[in-house]
């Protein structure tokens, strides 16, 4: 309802978005994965949608429903969420990274359950490095490259941090959270890093605050020409 009276920010505008954890299989059951309930992003999808933008989402395992109007796309791994952004990203103005991506995958998935058989050893698992879907889609070419938005979630030293992967990561923009306090929950606090400087957005519900990004990143879209 509220949302019908506010001016279309994003009208035109493709938006692609991750969201979610990323699950990396050791064996058909168990597995690698991170805490995100994928509520900040399902959030801010919406609060694009609402905001005239076509948007695409592609989201990890969560247990979330669409946002109106959002095309959704599920997948699993890293692996597959990249190859899910990487080929639509050109498509895009802006790309939006919200997905908590696991770091590392089993070397080797093991095509049935390892069994404890009596053994008193643990078994131990090589971990190779998952691409950075963010850092790929930032690489793209200038005409294929979209306005691109990164998070961090970290649990100390949050503005250093996310500058660090503002310059990192060659993106306009780092939201910083500060958790696991805030993981999970219905209510966050952010902080905006760009190379202007930093905002803090105040402690409210994620859908507040999606709709408040919405706003700061429709300003800063409308100041470049992709
Ligand atoms: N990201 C990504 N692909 C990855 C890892 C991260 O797209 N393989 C994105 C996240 O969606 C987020 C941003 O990069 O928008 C920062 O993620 P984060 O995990 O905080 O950064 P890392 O570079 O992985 O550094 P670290 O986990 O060591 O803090
Ligand atoms: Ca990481």
């Amino acid at each position: 309802v509220i949302s019908f009276f506010q001016p279309k920010l994003l009208a035109g505008k493709r938006l692609l978005i991750t969201a979610g954890p990323t699950f990396e299989p050791i064996d058909p059951v168990r597995g690698i994965t991170n805490r995100s309930s994928g509520k900040m992003g399902f959030a801010i999808a919406r609060a694009a949608a609402e905001a005239g933008a076509q948007v695409t989402l592609v989201a990890g395992p969560v247990h979330l429903n669409t946002p109106r109007g959002v095309q959704r796309i599920d997948v699993q791994t890293a692996q597959q969420m990249h190859d899910a952004v990487l080929p639509r990203a050109a498509a895009h103005e802006l790309f939006i990274a919200t997905a908590a991506v696991a770091d590392w995958r089993p070397a080797e998935l093991s095509e049935h359950k390892i069994k404890k058989n009596g053994s008193k050893l643990a078994p131990t698992f090589e971990l190779t490095e998952n691409p950075d879907i963010l850092a790929a889609v930032a690489r793209l070419p200038a005409g294929q490259r979209p306005f691109c938005v990164g998070f961090a979630a970290e649990s100390q030293d949050l503005v250093k941090h996310a500058r660090e992967k503002l310059v990192r990561k060659n993106v306009e923009l780092v939201v910083g959270n500060l958790g696991p306090a805030t993981f999970g929950r219905d209510d966050n606090t952010l902080v905006l890093v760009d190379a202007q400087g930093q905002r803090e957005l105040a402690t409210a519900d994620k859908l507040s605050l999606a709709r408040e990004l919405v706003r700061e990143i429709a300003a800063r879209l409308g100041t470049k020409t992709h």
